[in-house]
């Protein structure tokens, strides 16, 4: 099997080389309104912002930056298929503007925006990002009542375009092979996660020092959780390209663009050593299943029902028979800024226990594995 990965350096306001109804999932996340590190990019494009910003009035600078945004999910509303998904990460910003500290609620202006451009909401996810930072709190220390809240969250927001995905052709077959174990579902599909940030230093960038990534972990189940392989998967803020990566590695084509040509060597840096990565991450999942089945079996002091087809190992419910997890065989430049990997069936199944590839037996919360950055 092969898929195909193409970065596109523009801003993506507009997606003209896309055609309608072309993407089946959107995992983004997209610069940050009202967070400092991101008001130099909006204000290029709109000088009005840095005005209002030094002239204190942080209500329309915030509302300009997403009038900037909202361009891009109108391209999204037009390019992602009906029954698709778009996943949107984002973050709240707390901020004094002039003599004025407020929250602007990024999530909210987002939701709005998806859903009057005919998106629905789902349940959404918070990502719990925990900070030990001894400065956390804001305000007026123990007295009351000017104190705020430390913001140690994030949002996955989630949206479907029109009624439920309906499956045609082999598209069924892919489905079966995309299935996720039991176990996954019950980590994946709770509405909390908790795992670190990622980290965020752009090796040898004169432009910006911050990539603003995420982590691979968040991309990975996303696209696992909302699409399936062989699938098309957009990212319209690309950055550093975690989300093409987890694409890879999860046997969808992705399509990703970014307004900061200058990422182009880090992303090319990333695919040219992601394979390791990728493959022990897969391994890392056949590794916690093992100790699950394990698990399970010497606490119930029964088997698992059911045996999956590819792998060989028990699984829980039917749905995962013919679950198939995939490793990486190639990473190809296949153009200028446009890569072909090469896909096989992982391996047989590692025993319990064996280390795999040096690969710290850690649960998935905690994965923080490294793609060159
Ligand atoms: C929060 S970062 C995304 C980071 C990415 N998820 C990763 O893991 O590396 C947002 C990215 O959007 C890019 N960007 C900002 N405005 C854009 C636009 N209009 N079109 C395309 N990219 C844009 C920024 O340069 C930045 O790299």
């Amino acid at each position: 099997m092969k898929t195909d990965h193409v970065f596109v350096f523009q801003a993506a306001d507009d997606l003209s080389f896309l055609a309608d109804d072309s993407v089946d999932l959107v995992v983004t996340s997209p610069p940050y309104p009202m967070i400092e590190m991101w008001d130099t990019q909006f204000a290029d494009r709109n000088p009005q912002i840095a005005d209002k910003i030094s002239g204190g009035d942080g209500r329309r600078a915030f509302e300009l930056m997403h009038v900037q945004l909202d361009q891009v999910w109108h391209e999204c509303a037009r390019v992602v298929r009906d029954g698709g998904f778009v996943c949107v990460n984002i973050g709240d910003a707390t901020r004094k503007v002039g003599e004025n500290f407020r929250l602007y609620t990024n999530h909210s202006r987002i939701t709005i925006s998806l859903e009057r451009l005919g998106f629905q909401s789902l349940p959404a996810i918070i990502w719990r990002k925990q900070t030990n930072a001894p400065n956390k709190f804001m305000g007026s220390g123990m007295l009351p009542s000017g104190a705020y809240v430390t913001l140690e969250h994030e949002y996955i927001l989630v949206f479907r375009m029109g009624d439920k995905r309906v499956f045609k052709g082999n598209e069924r077959q892919h489905r079966q092979r995309s299935a996720f174990f039991w176990e996954e579902r019950n980590v994946w599909f709770s509405d909390l996660w908790d795992f670190k940030g990622t980290r965020q230093t752009l090796p040898n960038s004169d432009a910006r020092q911050r990539s603003g990534a995420y982590p691979f972990e968040l991309a990975f189940r996303l696209i696992n959780m909302y699409s399936q392989q062989a699938d098309t998967v957009l990212d319209p803020f690309a950055g550093t390209g975690t989300t093409a990566i987890a694409a890879i590695a999860s046997g969808r084509n992705s399509v990703n663009v970014e307004i900061d040509s200058e990422l182009s060597g880090v992303i090319n840096d990333t695919m040219r050593t992601a394979s390791e990565g990728i493959n022990n991450r897969q391994l890392l999942r056949c590794e916690h299943h093992l100790q699950f089945i394990q698990r399970f079996e010497e606490d119930k002091g029964r088997s698992l029902a059911y045996t999956n087809e590819p792998h060989g190992f028990r699984v829980m419910t039917k749905q995962e028979r013919f679950l198939t997890l995939l490793a990486v065989e190639q990473i190809k430049k296949s153009g200028e800024s446009r890569y072909e990997t090469v896909h096989k069936t992982l391996g047989p199944a590692t025993p319990v226990s064996t280390p795999v590839h040096g690969v710290e037996l850690v649960s998935p919360n905690q994965d923080q594995l490294s793609f060159g950055l």
